[in-house]
């Protein structure tokens, strides 16, 4: 039994996950409290805002989680904590109180990576075995990876500008939809004519599969800057194009990440797996279903509330990583950045 903690980004995250004689992980609690209205007005996340939000409603969350999961912080087996990649206050938040409750339950430690969190979730859901494609679609990140094991990551792709999540975000912003943008484009996409606009799909069949989207974001706004003032009509066909050209960007790139998998890990995927908060869009689901399908593969992807930023998910991937012994000491620093291949190149952006 592991408690989680996330505190990388706009949500403050608290779980207890253990594991059944199968290895499938249980969320026996899951307490998310997330800071959306408080960064609302300012179209975006503020770090300061962010820490501040953390540090008063994490002591607060931690033990809801725990006494939801009907235990006492001397009943788990360690603390997991996300040390990172995400905005370096709230990192630290989480961080400091994780080393705190490790040292007083005298419970080891187990330093998470965030994006490792995301990958594995689909283990704790699915038990899938390695290795496995994912498609890691965040705020900010966008790669595709073959996962070979607990932190043994390819990176096959990456973006080169903007993560799909910010391009969402972006592209809510420039057409007035409401802070964070991902679910407001999809339901105004599903009211709209996706083919009325003629949009880009950039980087479609190059041959690594790396992502660009700021081509797209620019074209929308062109074509915004046009219709002004917007009707909401203009508004769903806008959304609606937008989610149809991701959508086959999308399913391109993974299809040449699905050509590249032998040889980058060894033998064909177990699985094709979407992890991330853009994983919760249904319009990218359903393209990589039909891929999956093509490819004679299963799609896994984790119900929405364990595809946003969640305790749970970095509760897991404490747990794997205390079934291998990996676990840290109380030294162990925040991590700004942190990226899963340890050889991948940086991407431009830093945004990888
Ligand atoms: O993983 P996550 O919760 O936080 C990060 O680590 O970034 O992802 C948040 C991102 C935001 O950009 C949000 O707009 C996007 O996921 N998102 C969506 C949807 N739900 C959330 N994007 C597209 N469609 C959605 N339904
Ligand atoms: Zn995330």
């Amino acid at each position: 039994m592991v408690l989680g903690i996330e505190t990388t980004c706009d949500e403050t995250g608290a779980s207890v996950v253990t594991q059944d004689e199968e290895g499938r992980g249980r969320i026996l609690s899951n307490e998310v409290l997330s800071q959306i209205a408080q960064h609302a007005a300012y179209g975006g996340v503020v770090p300061e805002i962010a820490a501040r939000a953390h540090v008063e409603s994490l002591d607060l969350l931690v033990a809801r989680a725990l006494d939801r999961a009907g235990c006492k912080l001397k009943d788990i087996d360690a603390v997991a904590v996300a040390a990172g990649p995400g905005l370096i206050g709230g990192v630290m938040v989480g961080l400091t109180a994780a080393k705190a409750l490790a040292l007083v339950a005298g419970k080891p430690l187990i330093a998470v990576n965030h994006l490792e969190a995301h990958a594995l979730t689909a283990r704790m859901t699915d038990r899938i075995a390695f290795p496995f494609l994912l498609l890691l679609v965040s705020g900010g990140h966008t790669q595709l990876l073959a996962v070979r094991g607990v932190g043994d990551y390819v990176r096959l792709g990456t973006t080169i500008d903007d993560a799909i999540g910010e391009a969402f975000d972006k592209t809510a912003k420039m057409l007035g939809l409401p802070y964070p943008g991902g679910p407001h484009v999809e339901k105004e996409a599903a009211q709209g004519d996706p083919a009325r606009f003629d949009l880009p799909r950039p980087m479609l069949a190059r041959q690594k599969p790396d992502f660009s989207l700021s081509g797209l974001k620019t074209a929308i706004r062109i074509e915004a800057e046009k219709l002004v003032p917007l009707s909401h009509t203009d508004v769903s066909d806008l959304c609606a194009g937008f989610q149809a050209a991701i959508v086959d960007v999308v399913v391109d790139r993974t299809r040449t990440a699905l050509r590249g998998f032998r040889a980058a890990a060894g033998q064909a995927p177990t699985a094709l797996v979407v992890a991330g908060g853009v994983a919760a869009n249904e319009g990218i689901r359903r393209g990589l279903r039909r891929l999956a399908a093509e490819a004679g593969l299963k799609l896994v992807a984790p119900p929405h509330e364990l595809c946003a930023d969640n305790g749970a998910m970095i509760a897991w991937a404490g747990l794997e990583r205390l079934s291998l012994g990996m676990i840290d000491d109380l030294t162990v620093a925040a991590r700004p950045r942190w990226p899963l291949d340890r050889l991948a190149e940086p991407s431009p952006t830093g945004k990888a």
